[in-house]
């Protein structure tokens, strides 16, 4: 039985992916991803499934394919920082999957801002609720990954609210892609109301 191949595919420009994701991804026949991710790799001679709501299906169509062929399954950033990784181990025994590593949009974040991450506190608002407001007291760095529900003017009004006012906010919108945005600035300043596409928000005390 083939191996299924978990593939993280980094921060999305193909300039960003590994060599060793590429060649994994030109040996499949199928390639199961979101639609962004899809979007960055040329599936031209692929079966593909797009990930949406269809979690258990996905499940039955790599159980149908994977005898007769090479199936990737291809998310976005790092495999192991809150990706499908954790939602395939419930179907599949670690031995069955081959996980190669990709850059995290997080780990390309704190580059971009040339800040050093191992002192960081990393977490996710992506479809949860998390303790960031208690993390900004306790560490001087605190990256989260955000959601539509859990923006970025959200997470300041929340910080703000809780009296964490003197930390250095960074927004990283479309990280990687031709119209990457990085800004910084006070919590306030982020408060304010505005609309944004996916991003990563680093509240640190440099
Ligand atoms: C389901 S999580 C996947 C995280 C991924 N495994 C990683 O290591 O980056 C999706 C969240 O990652 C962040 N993200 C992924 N790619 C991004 C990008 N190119 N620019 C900004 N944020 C990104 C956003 O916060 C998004 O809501």
């Amino acid at each position: 039985m083939n191996k299924i191949s978990v593939v993280g595919l980094g921060p999305g420009h193909p300039d960003y992916i590994l060599p060793k994701a590429l060649s994994i991804i030109n040996e499949s026949d199928i390639i199961i991803a979101g639609k962004r991710n899809l979007e960055s790799i040329d599936v031209s001679r692929k079966i593909t499934f797009i990930v949406g709501n269809n979690l258990s299906q996905m499940i039955e169509f790599i159980k149908e394919n994977r005898e007769s062929k090479k199936v990737s399954v291809v998310v976005s950033g790092d495999t192991g920082f809150y990706s499908m990784l954790r939602y395939l181990k419930k179907h599949f025994g670690a031995e069955e999957l081959d996980v190669i590593t990709g850059i995290s949009s997080m780990q390309y974040m704190f580059a971009r801002i040339g800040q050093s991450w191992e002192d960081a506190y990393l977490g996710s608002l992506h479809g949860r609720e998390n303790e960031f407001v208690k993390k900004a007291k306790e560490y001087d760095k605190v990256g989260l990954l955000t959601d539509n529900k859990w923006t970025p003017s959200k997470i300041a009004s929340e910080l703000l609210i809780n009296g964490i006012n003197e930390k250095n906010m960074y927004v990283g919108e479309n990280l990687s892609y031709e119209n990457e945005r990085i800004t910084k600035g006070s919590i306030e300043q982020f408060a304010e109301k505005k609309e944004y596409h996916i991003c990563v928000v680093v509240i640190s005390n440099e």
